[in-house]
Protein backbone atom coordinates (compact mmCIF):
# COMPACT_ATOMS: atom_id res chain seq x y z
CA UNK A 1 0.00 0.00 0.00
CA UNK A 2 2.47 2.17 1.02
CA UNK A 3 5.24 1.55 -1.83
CA UNK A 4 2.05 2.34 -4.09
CA UNK A 5 1.13 5.40 -2.83
CA UNK A 6 4.99 6.02 -3.20
CA UNK A 7 5.39 4.99 -6.95
CA UNK A 8 2.27 7.30 -7.74
CA UNK A 9 3.47 10.05 -5.83
CA UNK A 10 6.98 9.97 -7.98
CA UNK A 11 5.05 9.66 -11.07
CA UNK A 12 3.48 12.76 -10.24
CA UNK A 13 7.13 14.31 -9.35
CA UNK A 14 8.94 16.04 -12.44
CA UNK A 15 11.73 14.35 -13.87
CA UNK A 16 13.88 17.71 -12.83
CA UNK A 17 13.52 16.90 -9.05
CA UNK A 18 14.46 13.00 -9.33
CA UNK A 19 17.33 13.61 -11.60
CA UNK A 20 18.57 16.57 -9.69
CA UNK A 21 18.51 14.37 -6.38
CA UNK A 22 20.73 11.37 -8.88
CA UNK A 23 23.08 14.16 -9.64
CA UNK A 24 23.78 15.86 -6.23
CA UNK A 25 24.33 12.52 -4.32
CA UNK A 26 26.45 9.84 -6.30
CA UNK A 27 25.92 7.11 -3.46
CA UNK A 28 21.88 7.60 -3.97
CA UNK A 29 20.61 3.85 -4.06
CA UNK A 30 16.40 3.90 -6.02
CA UNK A 31 14.76 2.93 -3.34
CA UNK A 32 16.74 6.13 -1.24
CA UNK A 33 15.89 8.21 -4.07
CA UNK A 34 12.63 7.35 -4.26
CA UNK A 35 11.79 8.07 -0.72
CA UNK A 36 13.86 11.29 -0.79
CA UNK A 37 11.52 12.12 -4.04
CA UNK A 38 8.63 11.49 -1.82
CA UNK A 39 9.65 13.61 1.08
CA UNK A 40 10.33 16.63 -1.24
CA UNK A 41 6.91 16.10 -2.63
CA UNK A 42 5.07 15.85 0.34
CA UNK A 43 7.25 18.55 2.88
CA UNK A 44 10.42 20.24 1.95
CA UNK A 45 11.29 21.00 5.72
CA UNK A 46 10.95 17.31 6.55
CA UNK A 47 14.20 16.91 4.12
CA UNK A 48 16.30 19.52 5.79
CA UNK A 49 17.69 17.06 7.80
CA UNK A 50 18.03 14.30 5.69
CA UNK A 51 19.59 16.62 2.78
CA UNK A 52 22.13 17.83 5.75
CA UNK A 53 22.81 14.03 6.47
CA UNK A 54 23.26 13.41 2.71
CA UNK A 55 25.37 16.70 2.16
CA UNK A 56 27.49 15.31 4.47
CA UNK A 57 28.22 12.18 2.93
CA UNK A 58 29.10 13.77 -0.03
CA UNK A 59 31.58 16.18 1.00
CA UNK A 60 33.48 12.99 2.78
CA UNK A 61 34.07 12.10 -0.46
CA UNK A 62 35.84 15.63 -1.05
CA UNK A 63 38.59 14.18 1.57
CA UNK A 64 42.16 14.80 -0.10
CA UNK A 65 40.76 17.95 -2.28
CA UNK A 66 43.49 20.53 -2.08
CA UNK A 67 41.88 23.36 -0.21
CA UNK A 68 42.16 26.08 -3.24
CA UNK A 69 39.67 23.21 -5.25
CA UNK A 70 36.98 23.27 -2.64
CA UNK A 71 34.16 25.80 -3.59
CA UNK A 72 33.35 29.00 -1.19
CA UNK A 73 32.53 29.57 1.29
CA UNK A 74 33.31 26.72 3.69
CA UNK A 75 34.81 27.37 7.31
CA UNK A 76 38.23 25.52 7.37
CA UNK A 77 40.58 24.69 10.53
CA UNK A 78 44.29 24.32 10.29
CA UNK A 79 44.11 21.09 12.09
CA UNK A 80 48.16 21.21 13.30
CA UNK A 81 47.40 24.86 14.64
CA UNK A 82 44.10 23.76 16.33
CA UNK A 83 46.34 21.37 17.72
CA UNK A 84 49.31 22.69 19.13
CA UNK A 85 47.15 25.92 20.78
CA UNK A 86 45.26 22.87 22.59
CA UNK A 87 48.65 21.71 23.79
CA UNK A 88 49.31 24.85 24.47
CA UNK A 89 46.94 25.32 26.97
CA UNK A 90 46.69 22.15 28.29
CA UNK A 91 49.96 22.70 29.52
CA UNK A 92 49.94 26.03 30.55
CA UNK A 93 47.12 25.44 32.81
CA UNK A 94 48.13 22.09 34.10
CA UNK A 95 52.08 23.27 34.89
CA UNK A 96 50.15 25.29 36.89
CA UNK A 97 48.08 22.65 38.91
CA UNK A 98 44.65 23.15 37.31
CA UNK A 99 42.35 21.21 35.52
CA UNK A 100 40.97 22.36 32.40
CA UNK A 101 37.68 22.58 31.32
CA UNK A 102 37.08 24.17 28.05
CA UNK A 103 33.65 25.60 26.86
CA UNK A 104 32.85 24.22 23.83
CA UNK A 105 30.91 27.05 22.47
CA UNK A 106 33.17 27.97 19.80
CA UNK A 107 33.19 24.23 18.42
CA UNK A 108 29.73 22.77 19.34
CA UNK A 109 31.88 19.76 17.88
CA UNK A 110 32.14 16.14 20.05
CA UNK A 111 34.90 15.37 17.69
CA UNK A 112 36.81 18.74 19.09
CA UNK A 113 35.60 18.16 22.48
CA UNK A 114 37.04 14.58 22.58
CA UNK A 115 40.65 16.65 21.11
CA UNK A 116 40.85 17.99 23.90
CA UNK A 117 40.09 15.27 26.19
CA UNK A 118 42.91 13.47 24.68
CA UNK A 119 45.29 16.49 25.27
CA UNK A 120 44.26 16.60 29.21
CA UNK A 121 40.75 17.97 29.61
CA UNK A 122 38.76 16.95 32.30
CA UNK A 123 35.83 17.32 30.48
CA UNK A 124 33.70 19.99 28.98
CA UNK A 125 31.82 23.32 29.45
CA UNK A 126 28.26 24.04 27.49
CA UNK A 127 25.91 26.87 28.01
CA UNK A 128 22.89 24.24 26.82
CA UNK A 129 21.57 21.45 28.11
CA UNK A 130 21.39 20.20 24.65
CA UNK A 131 25.11 21.35 23.78
CA UNK A 132 25.21 18.96 26.80
CA UNK A 133 23.56 15.94 25.46
CA UNK A 134 25.35 15.98 21.91
CA UNK A 135 28.39 15.69 24.54
CA UNK A 136 27.24 13.23 26.55
CA UNK A 137 25.88 10.70 23.47
CA UNK A 138 29.63 11.11 22.52
CA UNK A 139 30.57 9.59 25.19
CA UNK A 140 31.84 12.61 27.70
CA UNK A 141 30.53 12.34 30.99
CA UNK A 142 32.41 15.22 32.98
CA UNK A 143 29.84 17.82 31.69
CA UNK A 144 29.50 21.57 34.03
CA UNK A 145 26.21 23.22 31.93
CA UNK A 146 27.75 26.67 33.20
CA UNK A 147 24.12 27.88 33.04
CA UNK A 148 20.84 28.35 34.84
CA UNK A 149 18.83 25.69 33.78
CA UNK A 150 14.87 26.49 34.27
CA UNK A 151 11.92 24.80 32.90
CA UNK A 152 9.98 21.61 33.34
CA UNK A 153 11.54 20.48 29.90
CA UNK A 154 15.16 20.84 30.44
CA UNK A 155 14.89 19.94 34.37
CA UNK A 156 13.74 16.74 32.59
CA UNK A 157 16.08 16.84 30.43
CA UNK A 158 19.13 17.17 32.92
CA UNK A 159 17.39 14.30 34.62
CA UNK A 160 17.60 12.16 32.25
CA UNK A 161 21.39 13.41 30.98
CA UNK A 162 22.45 12.21 34.93
CA UNK A 163 21.80 8.72 33.85
CA UNK A 164 24.34 9.24 31.09
CA UNK A 165 26.68 11.10 32.06
CA UNK A 166 27.91 13.11 35.79
CA UNK A 167 26.34 16.72 34.42
CA UNK A 168 26.83 20.29 36.59
CA UNK A 169 24.34 22.32 36.32
CA UNK A 170 25.47 26.25 38.09
CA UNK A 171 22.36 27.92 40.13
CA UNK A 172 22.76 31.48 41.76
CA UNK A 173 19.68 30.80 43.48
CA UNK A 174 17.11 28.23 45.60
CA UNK A 175 14.39 28.68 42.76
CA UNK A 176 16.56 27.09 40.19
CA UNK A 177 18.15 24.78 42.83
CA UNK A 178 15.15 23.17 44.68
CA UNK A 179 13.10 22.47 41.41
CA UNK A 180 16.19 20.34 39.79
CA UNK A 181 16.48 18.80 43.20
CA UNK A 182 12.94 17.59 43.41
CA UNK A 183 12.93 16.83 39.44
CA UNK A 184 16.28 14.32 40.48
CA UNK A 185 14.56 12.74 43.45
CA UNK A 186 11.15 12.07 41.03
CA UNK A 187 13.69 10.13 38.36
CA UNK A 188 15.86 8.73 41.40
CA UNK A 189 19.40 10.44 40.56
CA UNK A 190 21.21 12.72 41.67
CA UNK A 191 23.13 15.45 39.92
CA UNK A 192 25.96 18.23 40.92
CA UNK A 193 25.63 21.77 41.39
CA UNK A 194 27.90 24.58 41.57
CA UNK A 195 27.44 28.19 42.64
CA UNK A 196 27.89 30.60 40.55
CA UNK A 197 29.14 33.82 42.35
CA UNK A 198 29.04 37.35 40.77
CA UNK A 199 32.41 38.48 40.66
CA UNK A 200 31.56 41.30 39.11
CA UNK A 201 30.90 40.67 35.66
CA UNK A 202 27.09 41.96 36.67
CA UNK A 203 25.86 39.02 34.32
CA UNK A 204 24.54 36.14 36.74
CA UNK A 205 25.39 35.05 40.02
CA UNK A 206 25.05 34.76 43.45
CA UNK A 207 26.12 38.02 45.06
CA UNK A 208 29.71 36.91 47.10
CA UNK A 209 29.61 36.49 50.91
CA UNK A 210 26.61 36.18 53.04
CA UNK A 211 24.46 35.49 50.16
CA UNK A 212 26.70 32.59 48.32
CA UNK A 213 27.39 30.89 52.01
CA UNK A 214 23.49 30.76 52.77
CA UNK A 215 22.71 29.35 49.24
CA UNK A 216 25.31 26.83 49.59
CA UNK A 217 23.81 25.87 53.08
CA UNK A 218 20.36 25.69 51.75
CA UNK A 219 21.65 23.38 48.89
CA UNK A 220 24.01 21.26 50.71
CA UNK A 221 20.21 20.39 52.78
CA UNK A 222 18.78 19.16 49.71
CA UNK A 223 18.58 15.68 48.38
CA UNK A 224 18.49 15.06 44.21
CA UNK A 225 21.81 17.42 44.33
CA UNK A 226 25.25 17.38 45.91
CA UNK A 227 26.76 20.83 46.58
CA UNK A 228 30.12 20.46 44.83
CA UNK A 229 31.45 24.22 44.75
CA UNK A 230 31.49 27.44 43.08
CA UNK A 231 32.41 29.42 39.78
CA UNK A 232 33.24 32.63 38.28
CA UNK A 233 33.63 34.56 35.31
CA UNK A 234 35.56 36.96 34.98
CA UNK A 235 34.29 38.42 31.60
CA UNK A 236 33.98 42.02 32.41
CA UNK A 237 38.27 42.21 32.74
CA UNK A 238 39.35 40.50 29.66
CA UNK A 239 40.15 43.50 27.47
CA UNK A 240 41.53 45.85 29.94
CA UNK A 241 44.65 46.97 28.15
CA UNK A 242 47.44 47.57 30.83
CA UNK A 243 48.88 44.23 31.60
CA UNK A 244 49.40 44.87 34.97
CA UNK A 245 46.41 46.44 35.87
CA UNK A 246 44.02 43.44 34.21
CA UNK A 247 46.43 40.50 36.45
CA UNK A 248 45.45 42.92 39.54
CA UNK A 249 42.07 42.96 38.73
CA UNK A 250 41.72 39.34 37.74
CA UNK A 251 43.64 38.10 40.99
CA UNK A 252 41.33 40.65 42.96
CA UNK A 253 38.33 38.88 41.24
CA UNK A 254 39.67 35.28 42.23
CA UNK A 255 39.67 36.05 45.47
CA UNK A 256 36.40 36.65 45.64
CA UNK A 257 35.89 33.03 44.51
CA UNK A 258 38.73 32.17 47.13
CA UNK A 259 36.61 33.69 50.19
CA UNK A 260 33.56 32.12 49.27
CA UNK A 261 34.95 28.83 49.29
CA UNK A 262 36.77 29.37 52.91
CA UNK A 263 33.67 30.44 53.95
CA UNK A 264 31.82 27.07 52.52
CA UNK A 265 34.97 24.71 54.22
CA UNK A 266 35.08 26.31 57.16
CA UNK A 267 31.17 25.58 57.90
CA UNK A 268 32.07 22.08 56.68
CA UNK A 269 30.25 21.99 53.21
CA UNK A 270 32.04 20.75 49.80
CA UNK A 271 33.37 23.21 47.67
CA UNK A 272 36.29 20.80 45.72
CA UNK A 273 35.49 22.77 42.26
CA UNK A 274 36.35 26.64 42.01
CA UNK A 275 36.07 26.89 37.96
CA UNK A 276 36.71 30.06 36.04
CA UNK A 277 38.78 31.83 33.37
CA UNK A 278 38.48 32.35 30.00
CA UNK A 279 40.57 32.54 26.97
CA UNK A 280 41.42 35.94 26.79
CA UNK A 281 42.26 35.76 30.80
CA UNK A 282 43.29 31.77 31.23
CA UNK A 283 47.13 33.18 31.22
CA UNK A 284 46.58 34.79 34.74
CA UNK A 285 43.54 33.16 36.01
CA UNK A 286 45.25 29.76 35.69
CA UNK A 287 48.22 31.28 38.30
CA UNK A 288 45.95 32.60 40.71
CA UNK A 289 45.69 30.69 43.98
CA UNK A 290 42.33 28.39 44.87
CA UNK A 291 41.38 28.10 41.10
CA UNK A 292 41.19 24.67 40.70
CA UNK A 293 39.88 24.57 36.73
CA UNK A 294 40.01 26.53 33.92
CA UNK A 295 37.10 27.20 31.51
CA UNK A 296 38.90 28.74 28.59
CA UNK A 297 37.95 27.00 25.25
CA UNK A 298 38.03 29.57 22.19
CA UNK A 299 41.88 29.47 22.43
CA UNK A 300 42.20 26.15 20.16
CA UNK A 301 40.90 28.66 17.37
CA UNK A 302 43.17 31.52 18.87
CA UNK A 303 40.98 34.28 16.77
CA UNK A 304 41.63 37.98 16.40
CA UNK A 305 39.20 38.77 19.24
CA UNK A 306 41.22 36.88 21.74
CA UNK A 307 45.44 37.94 20.17
CA UNK A 308 44.22 41.66 19.06
CA UNK A 309 41.26 42.65 21.67
CA UNK A 310 42.40 41.16 24.85
CA UNK A 311 46.85 40.62 24.18
CA UNK A 312 46.41 36.89 24.36
CA UNK A 313 50.05 35.49 23.30
CA UNK A 314 51.27 32.41 22.58
CA UNK A 315 48.36 31.14 19.82
CA UNK A 316 48.09 30.86 16.23
CA UNK A 317 45.06 31.28 14.05
CA UNK A 318 43.10 28.36 13.18
CA UNK A 319 40.08 28.72 11.78
CA UNK A 320 39.37 30.33 8.90
CA UNK A 321 36.52 31.10 6.19
CA UNK A 322 37.48 30.29 2.59
CA UNK A 323 35.79 32.96 -0.10
CA UNK A 324 36.25 33.87 -3.41
CA UNK A 325 36.88 36.63 -5.23
CA UNK A 326 33.85 37.70 -6.95
CA UNK A 327 34.12 41.29 -8.10
CA UNK A 328 36.99 43.59 -8.86
CA UNK A 329 34.98 46.66 -8.91
CA UNK A 330 38.15 49.05 -9.21
CA UNK A 331 41.60 48.39 -8.45
CA UNK A 332 41.62 49.11 -5.14
CA UNK A 333 39.02 46.89 -3.81
CA UNK A 334 37.96 43.17 -3.92
CA UNK A 335 34.98 42.02 -3.16
CA UNK A 336 35.02 38.02 -1.78
CA UNK A 337 31.84 36.12 -1.70
CA UNK A 338 31.50 35.66 2.70
CA UNK A 339 29.16 38.19 4.12
CA UNK A 340 27.51 37.93 7.36
CA UNK A 341 25.71 34.81 6.86
CA UNK A 342 28.87 32.59 6.87
CA UNK A 343 31.27 34.91 9.74
CA UNK A 344 30.28 36.88 12.06
CA UNK A 345 32.48 40.42 11.69
CA UNK A 346 31.26 42.56 14.35
CA UNK A 347 33.47 41.75 17.46
CA UNK A 348 36.59 41.86 15.42
CA UNK A 349 37.27 42.22 12.05
CA UNK A 350 37.85 39.34 9.68
CA UNK A 351 41.66 39.26 8.65
CA UNK A 352 42.93 38.46 4.82
CA UNK A 353 45.43 35.64 5.57
CA UNK A 354 48.85 36.20 3.62
CA UNK A 355 47.88 39.06 2.07
CA UNK A 356 49.27 42.11 3.82
CA UNK A 357 47.58 44.87 2.13
CA UNK A 358 44.17 43.51 2.01
CA UNK A 359 42.22 44.87 4.65
CA UNK A 360 38.57 43.99 5.58
CA UNK A 361 36.31 47.21 5.33
CA UNK A 362 32.74 46.12 5.62
CA UNK A 363 30.55 42.77 5.34
CA UNK A 364 27.49 42.55 4.38
CA UNK A 365 24.57 39.76 3.71
CA UNK A 366 26.56 38.44 1.17
CA UNK A 367 29.62 40.66 0.36
CA UNK A 368 32.38 41.17 1.57
CA UNK A 369 34.79 44.62 0.89
CA UNK A 370 38.28 44.08 0.84
CA UNK A 371 40.63 46.84 0.46
CA UNK A 372 43.38 46.68 -1.17
CA UNK A 373 46.98 48.04 -1.58
CA UNK A 374 51.11 46.85 -2.50
CA UNK A 375 50.43 43.31 -4.22
CA UNK A 376 47.18 42.37 -3.35
CA UNK A 377 45.54 44.34 -5.86
CA UNK A 378 47.02 41.42 -8.14
CA UNK A 379 44.18 39.18 -6.79
CA UNK A 380 41.78 38.87 -9.57
CA UNK A 381 37.79 37.55 -10.01
CA UNK A 382 38.33 33.69 -9.15
CA UNK A 383 40.93 33.66 -7.00
CA UNK A 384 40.61 31.81 -3.39
CA UNK A 385 41.63 34.12 0.05
CA UNK A 386 41.22 32.75 3.58
CA UNK A 387 39.63 34.99 5.85
CA UNK A 388 40.61 34.78 9.31
CA UNK A 389 38.00 34.79 11.64
CA UNK A 390 37.16 37.28 13.97
CA UNK A 391 35.18 35.63 16.55
CA UNK A 392 34.51 31.66 16.28
CA UNK A 393 31.47 31.32 18.64
CA UNK A 394 28.73 33.34 16.42
CA UNK A 395 30.38 32.24 13.29
CA UNK A 396 30.87 28.43 13.92
CA UNK A 397 27.08 28.20 14.17
CA UNK A 398 26.70 29.41 10.55
CA UNK A 399 28.21 26.14 9.14
CA UNK A 400 26.54 22.70 8.83
CA UNK A 401 30.60 21.38 9.46
CA UNK A 402 34.12 22.31 10.04
CA UNK A 403 36.43 21.20 7.15
CA UNK A 404 40.20 20.02 8.89
CA UNK A 405 42.59 20.66 6.37
CA UNK A 406 46.73 19.27 6.92
CA UNK A 407 48.41 21.80 4.91
CA UNK A 408 46.52 22.57 2.36
CA UNK A 409 44.59 19.20 1.82
CA UNK A 410 41.40 18.09 3.12
CA UNK A 411 41.59 15.43 5.85
CA UNK A 412 38.61 15.36 8.24
CA UNK A 413 34.80 17.23 7.90
CA UNK A 414 33.28 17.30 10.90
CA UNK A 415 29.56 18.00 11.45
CA UNK A 416 28.63 21.17 13.68
CA UNK A 417 26.39 18.62 15.92
CA UNK A 418 25.89 21.07 18.55
CA UNK A 419 24.94 24.00 15.79
CA UNK A 420 21.48 25.08 16.52
CA UNK A 421 21.34 23.52 19.95
CA UNK A 422 19.97 26.42 21.53
CA UNK A 423 17.69 25.29 24.49
C1 LIG B 1 30.71 30.92 31.62
C2 LIG B 1 31.83 31.17 30.65
N1 LIG B 1 33.00 30.54 30.85
C3 LIG B 1 34.03 30.71 30.03
C4 LIG B 1 33.94 31.56 28.95
C5 LIG B 1 35.14 31.74 28.07
O1 LIG B 1 35.05 31.10 26.86
P1 LIG B 1 36.18 31.27 25.78
O2 LIG B 1 37.44 30.81 26.38
O3 LIG B 1 35.73 30.40 24.67
O4 LIG B 1 36.23 32.72 25.40
C6 LIG B 1 32.75 32.24 28.71
C7 LIG B 1 32.63 33.14 27.57
O5 LIG B 1 31.65 33.79 27.29
C8 LIG B 1 31.67 32.04 29.58
O6 LIG B 1 30.49 32.68 29.41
Amino acid sequence: MAGFALSRLRRSLSATVLNALAVTDPFRSPAAGLYSAAVVGTAFLNLAPRFAGRRRTVTQSCIGTPKLELDTPILCIDLEVMDSNMQKMAEFIMSRGKQWRPHEKCHKTPAIALKQIAHGAIGVTCAKVSEAEVMAAAGIRDILIANMIVGRQKLERVAALCRHADPIVAVDHFAQAEPLAAKCRERGVNCRVIIEVDIGLNRVGCRPGVDTHELAKAIDGLEGVTLSGIMGYEGHLLTVADPVEKREKIEEAMSVLRHCRDRLLNDGMDCSIVSAGGTGSYQITSECDGITELQCGGGIFADPMYQVNMGVGGLDYALTVLATVVSRPALDRAVLDSGRKSQHPDFTKPLVKGHPGATVTHVSAEHCQVALEGDSRDLKIGDKVELIVGYADFTTVMHDCFYGFRGERLEVVWPIQGRGKLQ
